[in-house]
């Protein structure tokens, strides 16, 4: 089985890489097209669960450390 790697960004989204199945709230799945996929964390993407970017514009900051 592959190693999935979740890498959360400084002051952006969670980049996912491997293969996942992603759900919606309902259990309707996702087509991905890509192995590596970027999870919005800020809340001001317009094509949530997706990051497209906003954070920028939005001035998100997070630099949360792992312990
Ligand atoms: S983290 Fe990028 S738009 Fe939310």
């Amino acid at each position: 089985m592959e190693k999935v790697e979740i890498e959360i960004l400084k002051n952006g989204p969670v980049i996912v890489t491997g293969e996942v199945c992603l759900k919606d709230h309902a259990g309707a799945e996702y087509t991905l097209e890509k192995k590596t996929i970027a999870l919005c964390r800020c809340g001001q993407s317009a094509n949530k669960p997706f990051c497209d970017g906003a954070h920028v514009s939005a001035g998100f900051k997070a630099e949360e450390t792992a312990k």
